[in-house]
């Protein structure tokens, strides 16, 4: 098999296609050839050395794959072979054939391409656990979503809008008219602006109802005092760290000294909540996350998820590609195609 290994920390030239042996299903599992494989900025803060749930160096990246089921192990039901699927994998998905257990696969809905449905895994489980499960977001209330043009972003876009909830979301300006056409109510130019005292002028002061933060640090703090009253802060990433080398152990550290803390009865008194998510610390809920990915199998089939792809990239590019994240030039979801 063909493999994306991160041999060490490093620029994106650490990254190099290598072969291994292919892989054999044992019990309960099954063989996928893969026809694309997800791109995450985990992906990128694993390559920079910032990213502490990482496997060790030199790993396989990689939590999602669509393809096709090739090999089955004991135990698994005969018809599967031969099946589109897409699955979750835990590390080594940037590979043109992975083994995963069976649950953790779901099949292809037909109206997606392979590369489609890559990107459904991370971007949808993580928006629907921070809206729907942990942030409790409903139809007139409003919610802010930071980085709203990346992948997690776009995803949290159509849950909230599903729920009918008034959307604001930051994002760099070239992104601003492709999400007022996928239905963003208030886009904001958080780079040029100061996206709280614009946010403070579109609510009349008030603020909105949930804010979902993937930068970290101060920023969290910022985005804690835009809260209505029982609004609901969910934060999910640290991306104000990413950086290579040096710089990047700097700003995480900066990032770490940054970060609020809220007290008890700052919080009883201000009627706010605050929660966070790391799904990549969710394998031992298996059932709880499979509820989740049949509730958004179920808007794919229903028509009001439509992930959207903006490049796939081939393995032996993989370093373009984590470039493309890194230099914000992505709108949605990069895959990585064998
Ligand atoms: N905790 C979890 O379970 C979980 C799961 C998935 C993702 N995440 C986190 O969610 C965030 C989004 O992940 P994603 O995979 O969907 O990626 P993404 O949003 O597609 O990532 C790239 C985009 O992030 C924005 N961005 C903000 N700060 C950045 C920086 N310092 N460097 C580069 N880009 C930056 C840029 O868009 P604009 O400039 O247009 O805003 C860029 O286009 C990441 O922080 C990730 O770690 C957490």
């Amino acid at each position: 098999m063909k493999q994306i290994v991160t041999t060490s920390t490093g620029d994106v030239d650490v990254l190099k296609v290598q072969a291994q042996p292919d892989p054999k299903p044992g019990d309960g599992e099954v063989l996928i050839r893969v026809k694309a494989a997800g791109l995450n900025f985990a992906d990128i803060l694993s390559r920079q050395g910032l990213y502490p749930d990482s496997p060790r160096k030199p790993c396989v990246m990689g939590y999602e794959v669509s393809g096709v089921v090739d090999q089955l192990g004991e135990g698994v039901a005969q018809e599967l072979l031969g099946t589109p699927v897409v699955a979750m994998t835990r590390f080594g998905g940037q590979s043109d054939c992975v083994v995963v257990k069976a649950m953790q696969m779901f099949e292809k809905p037909q109206r997606l391409t392979f590369e489609q449905a890559a990107a459904i895994p991370v971007n949808y489980l993580t928006a629907y656990a921070l809206i729907v499960v942990l942030g409790s977001l409903h139809e007139g209330e409003s919610i802010l979503i930071h980085n709203a043009g990346g992948g997690v972003g776009l995803a949290a876009l159509e849950i909230a809008k599903q729920i009918g909830a008034v959307t604001y979301g930051t994002a760099s300006p070239s992104k601003h008219e492709f999400l007022k056409a996928r239905g963003l109510d208030h886009p904001i130019d958080y780079r040029n602006q100061d996206w709280s005292e614009v946010l403070k002028d579109l609510t009349r002061g008030r603020g909105v109802d949930l804010i979902l933060d993937p930068i970290g640090g101060a920023h969290w703090k910022k985005s804690y005092a835009a809260l209505r009253h029982t609004g609901r802060l969910g934060m999910f990433g640290v991306s104000a760290a990413s950086a290579t080398g040096v710089r990047g152990k700097v700003k995480m550290l900066t990032a770490a000294i940054q970060m609020p803390r809220f007290h008890p009865l700052g919080l009883l008194n201000k009627n706010r909540g605050v929660f966070g998510l790391n799904l990549g610390h969710m394998w031992h809920e298996p059932e709880k996350v499979a509820t989740w990915m049949k509730a958004i199998l179920r808007g794919v089939e229903e028509g009001w998820i439509n992930p959207h792809v903006d490049r796939a990239f081939r393995f032996e590019e993989a370093g373009a590609a984590h470039q493309y994240l890194e230099q914000r030039k992505n709108i949605g979801k990069v895959v990585l195609v064998p």
